[in-house]
């Protein structure tokens, strides 16, 4: 008789737990191992926690991932330790966290949260059945992906990642589940095809929510930006999910410029967003205008008067903001067709004096709960000539009639936008149904914020203005010229974007989740140089290191040789950081790379350090010191370098409305310090992203000239605290 683990696939939540466990006594060197079968159906019990059955060597049958855990930590204490202190985490994970509610969430998640305040495992030191059970959980619960990644819990987070990047275990028994599930689903599927006669099936994205009724190769989305300025994070929410969910669905994705206001638009911003979408990796399969469908909107608009579901009115829009508040309705709402079809095709159509008085109004329900549906402006008189049309037009269609009419004619299938926009979901609906256009379906999700930074047009451009920044793509702006220039990679801000999905919460995001998905996407590939700060850099003499200044040839990259290689300078006068030069005589350390050193001489002037004599102690354990300093030979090939670190532009988390932004400066955002950095850096070219070791990533902003310091601007990694106490 051996163990067997039976897991259900198609259970209403993973039993992770069960399976983390038998992980852990698979990869133990006692000589037993658990095989897992998975099995395409609904577990025998309803019950979340039993979609798992464990038979043990003696027979013993549990369909109760409780029992089955305490039956594991029982037979394999040293395994799956501390049963009985993880006893009650264990019935706190099964029974709580599985929960899909998070309303019903939050109080046992931030009690975890509290708990995990300074601790690195659930209970002790080690990882324990306690740990197995509650990660497991979170695992398996689809409302904590977004929560965890989001550090809504930094505690649980920390903790939560520690134990993934820690031990693979947990990882591997998430690979095998998804590899079986895969498994199970594609045998359903030729099972199902063969059923059907061969019928092709529809598909679905690789996403956690399913587009409604999207069909593989059928899907069309939009993305349609107003030719008026810079595109920000906030737009790129927008641009990456329906750029991302036309591709899932092998659909198209259409860039439509919303060109519909003369007064605001520019040719130029047209060229900014194609490029700011191209740094974003993002390329539309037709880029269109609404300015191209200004007579059929001009036609449909007519349409829209014959039926008596449009009007133009004239009343002073002081008055008719007043009306619409209070659910009045206008005064010129029963004009007649004929007299509304004169007045829109003539006087506003020729932008006379009595055009310029009237706009064209949807007559939908002056006095509707949702005030979107008051009878909204749909055409308005601009006498500005247009970038694209000229003079041709004096009236232009307004957003919310544009864009739903354009939508349908251009065979969008899904609309995906912020939820900004939810009080106008009716109306958009409203103007299809009452033009008798084919419907789209809108789908919105939360737009997303950021701590301490704004996103309105006005105020970015008052920075510009008052020259706070230097300009539009400046690296302390949102923009996504700005935040690329700071150092953020195109696969970690899709990565952030979708790790986020389509989800309605609008949380005020801190920075940090962001770079630290950043940071796995540099780490890995950044290669390494080493750089000193100039501020009273130390000078060292190695009484016995090379006479002659020495080279080798060395990897960029310790753990990734495809980064290259770099040339090292050993010679026997090399420099240290101030803050590293606090050392003892007799003092043995290493230095990075090298070996080690015993100090001989220290030399002070009050608290700093002027220099230091030492001996190479090249035999000497680098174990066995606790100090590992960066040096670099103090030749002539050291290369000067401005190391430029930054900081949010405003002191407050979240600027309100009325909230003006002088009141909210923050007094310094720029911090240059001096550094000297190894020759390699010579090399570097703008964009490169590079990691001074021990000190942190940066992107090349200016490449090194003779004479010239090369600018680099650091890249947080999630990790820093701006200098007035908020996470970078
Ligand atoms: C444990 O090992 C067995 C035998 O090698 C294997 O079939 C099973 O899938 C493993 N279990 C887990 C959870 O990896
Ligand atoms: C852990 O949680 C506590 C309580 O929520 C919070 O005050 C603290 O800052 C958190 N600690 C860390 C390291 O995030
Ligand atoms: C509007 O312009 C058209 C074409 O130029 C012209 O025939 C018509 O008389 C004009 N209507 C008014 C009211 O000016």
């Amino acid at each position: 008789m051996s163990f067997q683990l039976t897991v259900a696939g198609k259970a209403a939540a993973i039993p992770y737990p069960a399976l983390i466990a038998t992980f852990f006594v698979n990869a133990s060197d006692i000589d037993t191992s658990i095989p897992v079968e998975f099995v395409d159906e609904k577990s025998a019990v309803s019950d979340a926690t039993a979609a798992v059955k464990l038979v043990t060597p003696g027979g013993e049958t549990f369909v109760d991932q409780l029992d089955a855990l305490d039956f594991l930590a029982q037979t394999f204490p040293d395994i799956i330790t501390e049963k009985s202190k993880s006893q009650p985490w264990v019935k706190f994970a099964l029974e709580k966290l599985y929960n899909k509610n998070f309303k019903d969430l939050v109080g046992d998640l931030e009690k975890l949260d509290a708990h995990l305040n300074f601790r690195s495992y659930i209970v002790g030191y080690q990882v324990t059945l306690a740990d197995i059970a509650v990660w497991g959980v979170l695992r398996a619960n689809p409302l904590m992906g977004s929560v965890l990644k989001n550090g809504v819990y930094p505690n649980i987070s920390r903790w939560y990642n520690y134990l993934a990047e820690s031990d693979k275990k947990f990882d591997k028994s998430v690979e095998l589940m998804a590899s079986s599930l895969n498994e199970l689903k594609r045998a359903a599927k030729t099972a199902k095809t063969a059923a059907s006669g061969g019928k092709k099936e529809t598909h679905k994205a690789s996403f956690e929510i399913d587009l409604p009724g999207a069909e593989m190769g059928k899907v069309v989305t939009r993305f349609p930006p107003e030719p008026s300025g810079y595109l920000h994070v906030g737009h790129a929410k927008a641009a990456v999910l329906n750029e991302y969910f036309a591709h899932a669905y092998k659909g198209k994705l259409i860039i439509r410029f919303d060109d519909t206001n003369p007064t605001k638009e520019k040719v130029e911003f047209q060229d900014s967003i194609i490029e700011d979408l191209a740094l974003l990796g993002i390329k539309g399969d037709q880029v269109t205008y609404s300015s191209d469908y200004f007579q059929k909107m001009y036609e449909l608009a007519v349409d829209l008067i014959k039926a008596g579901k449009a009007y133009c009115d004239d009343t002073p829009s002081e008055k008719m903001r007043e009306e619409r508040m209070v659910g009045d309705p206008s005064g010129r709402r029963e004009r007649s067709i004929e007299e509304n079809l004169q007045i829109f095709t003539e006087e506003m159509k020729n932008g006379t004096a009595e055009g310029l008085k009237n706009c064209l109004r949807a007559k939908i329900d002056y006095k509707a709960l949702n005030k979107a549906l008051r009878d909204p402006v749909i055409y308005r008189c601009n006498l500005t000539p247009h970038h694209r049309t000229g003079t041709e037009w004096k009236m232009y269609p307004i957003y919310d009639f544009c864009v739903p009419v354009v939508d349908s004619i251009e065979g969008v299938t899904h609309a995906l936008r912020t939820n900004e926009y939810r009080d106008r979901n009716p109306q958009y609906e409203w103007i299809q149904a009452a033009l008798n256009l084919r419907p789209v379906a809108i789908w919105d999700f939360g737009r997303l914020n950021f701590v301490r930074t704004l996103l309105s047009k006005r105020k970015l451009q008052w920075f510009v203005d008052k020259n706070y920044v230097g300009n539009w793509d400046d690296p302390r702006f949102p923009t996504v010229r700005g935040v690329r220039r700071r150092g953020m990679t195109v696969e970690g801000l899709r990565n952030f974007i979708i790790s986020q999905g389509p989800s309605r919460n609008i949380i005020n995001l801190d920075w940090s989740v962001v770079w630290a998905l950043n940071k796995k996407i540099i780490d890995p590939v950044a290669p390494r140089f080493t750089a000193v700060d100039a501020h009273l850099a130390v000078p060292v003499k190695l009484l016995n290191g090379p006479k002659t200044p020495e080279s080798e040839t060395k990897p960029k990259h310790k753990k990734n040789p495809e980064v290259g290689d770099k040339t090292v300078i050993y010679a026997d006068q090399v420099l240290i950081d101030q803050a590293d030069a606090d050392l003892a005589e007799g003092e043995e350390v290493t230095f990075m790379d090298w070996g080690n050193v015993i100090v001989s001489k220290v030399t002070k002037e009050g608290d700093v350090v002027k220099s230091i004599e030492a001996n190479l102690h090249l035999e000497g354990d680098f174990r066995k010191t606790s100090k590992k300093l960066t040096w670099l030979a103090d030749t002539k090939d050291k290369i000067p370098v401005d190391l430029v670190d930054f900081d949010h532009l405003i002191t407050k988390d979240k600027l309100e409305e009325e909230d003006n932004v002088e009141d909210f400066l923050t007094p310094t955002t720029e911090f240059h310090s001096n550094a000297l950095a190894d020759l390699n850096v010579a090399k570097l070219k703008a964009g490169d992203i590079i990691q001074f070791e021990r000190k942190g990533y940066y992107r090349v902003d200016v490449p090194y000239e003779e004479g010239k310091k090369a600018v680099l601007f650091t890249i947080p990694d999630g990790k820093q605290v701006s200098r007035y106490g908020a996470k970078k």
